[in-house]
């Protein structure tokens, strides 16, 4: 998509996809973080204006919507701290804010913290979260610029050191594949994206590799930043265009509410979802009932790889940390591969001690008596 230079531009699939998931994600994160604590921050570093062309709210009243939501039911505090490089847009941002606001009680506005700020999101967004106190209690950054490479790897870094800070991030792999070996600037700043120069090695790449390599290579630059669990979302339109959203924390808890924000997202015509360990890499269409062939081939390759086999828990850990996956389809799909002798379970039973490892057929039963008979 061609950067937009008016206030207000057409919302594409890929927004609407990635809207749904943040709201999926966002309606449950805020109450379950307000029962332990007192105050949880929401952050935006590329906020928009707030507004599709069409009408559609932007991600920050998206947030704002969620939040009013859980204060309802919930006591605690919600900032919200949103930046926007754009004058216009902030300016709109403002004003969609205050729409958004409009019909909610005043207990809820007095406990629901909102400002916005025009400035570059580096350095503004990390010197306003400091000034207002919410740097190492629970907050939540969604940076989605479009797609850059223009998310500084120091603000990542910056951020990764408190432990209850997750990040939703937009990456675009297409721009620096295309244009950065020839170009010296796009290259720095491929660099100051990834922290360092060993993405240059996507060049040497085949090109069918080159967008998971800078996948892989962003996500250890996660990583490095102090986000030790990251999840990717492939995010493939109609035109072929590929995004990732990448979402990293430290807590498995924010993993497992991920994934089950991702597999509960309606339909989207055109965007599918593609897991980074399936080597037959099928896309999935956004359904209600997740199709498991890619977990399938996962498990089984991961399976057939320990001499020992796996117990069901582990494969459970597994699916969690390393697949798009939800360790909940996991039993149903081992009982499934059990029945339709893929691997053997031990006991038959599949439980969480349960052992599995690859199937193999037993040998075949000799028929040298009735040999014997015969000679
Ligand atoms: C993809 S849009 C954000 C859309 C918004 N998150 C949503 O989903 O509704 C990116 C926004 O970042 C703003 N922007 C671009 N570069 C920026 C920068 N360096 N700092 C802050 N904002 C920037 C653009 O003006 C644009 O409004």
């Amino acid at each position: 998509m061609a950067v937009p230079r008016t206030v207000l531009w057409d919302r594409d699939p890929h927004t609407a996809a990635k809207h749904n998931l943040l709201r999926k994600y966002l309606e449950p994160w805020a109450p379950i973080l307000l029962s332990r604590h007192a105050t949880i921050t929401y952050a935006e570093g590329f906020s928009g204006p707030g507004v599709y062309s069409q009408g559609e709210p932007g991600s920050p009243v998206i947030a704002l919507e969620a939040f009013a939501k859980a204060l309802q039911h919930r006591s605690g505090r919600i900032r919200m701290v949103l930046v926007e490089g754009d004058e216009r847009r902030e300016s709109e941002l403002r004003n969609q804010l205050d729409k958004a606001r409009g019909p909610h009680s005043d207990d809820i506005s007095r406990r629901l913290h909102v400002n916005t700020h025009c400035g570059e999101c580096h350095p503004t967004l990390l010197e306003q979260l400091r000034l207002q106190g919410c740097l190492g209690k629970p907050l939540f950054v969604l940076l989605d610029s479009y797609g850059g490479p223009d998310i500084p790897f120091s603000l990542l870094q910056e951020l990764g050191k408190h432990r209850s800070t997750e990040v939703m991030v937009t990456f675009q792999p297409a721009f620096l594949t295309r244009f950065a070996k020839a170009n010296q600037n796009h290259r720095r700043a491929g660099d100051a994206a990834f922290g360092g120069t060993e993405w240059h090695a996507v060049f040497d790449q085949p090109s069918n590799e080159k967008f998971t390599f800078l996948r892989d290579q962003y996500r250890e630059s996660l990583r490095r930043a102090g986000f030790t669990h990251t999840l990717f979302f492939e995010m493939v339109d109609e035109g072929n265009h590929v995004l990732y959203l990448i979402f990293g924390t430290r807590h498995e808890r924010g993993l497992e509410k991920m994934k089950e924000a991702m597999w509960s997202v309606d339909r989207d015509h055109g965007v599918r979802y593609r897991d980074p360990k399936d080597t037959e890499q099928q896309q999935l269409a956004l359904e209600l009932e997740p199709h498991t062939g890619p977990l399938r081939r996962i498990l089984l390759e991961h399976i057939a790889a320990a001499p020992k086999g796996l117990t069901v828990a582990e494969l459970k850990t597994f699916t969690l940390l390393e697949t798009v996956y939800k360790p909940s389809q996991v039993t149903k799909l081992i009982t499934d591969m059990r029945d339709a002798k893929a691997v053997t379970t031990t006991p038959r039973r599949v439980t969480a001690e349960t052992v599995v490892v690859p199937y193999v057929a037993p040998p075949q039963p000799s028929n040298q008596a009735d040999h014997l008979t015969l000679f």
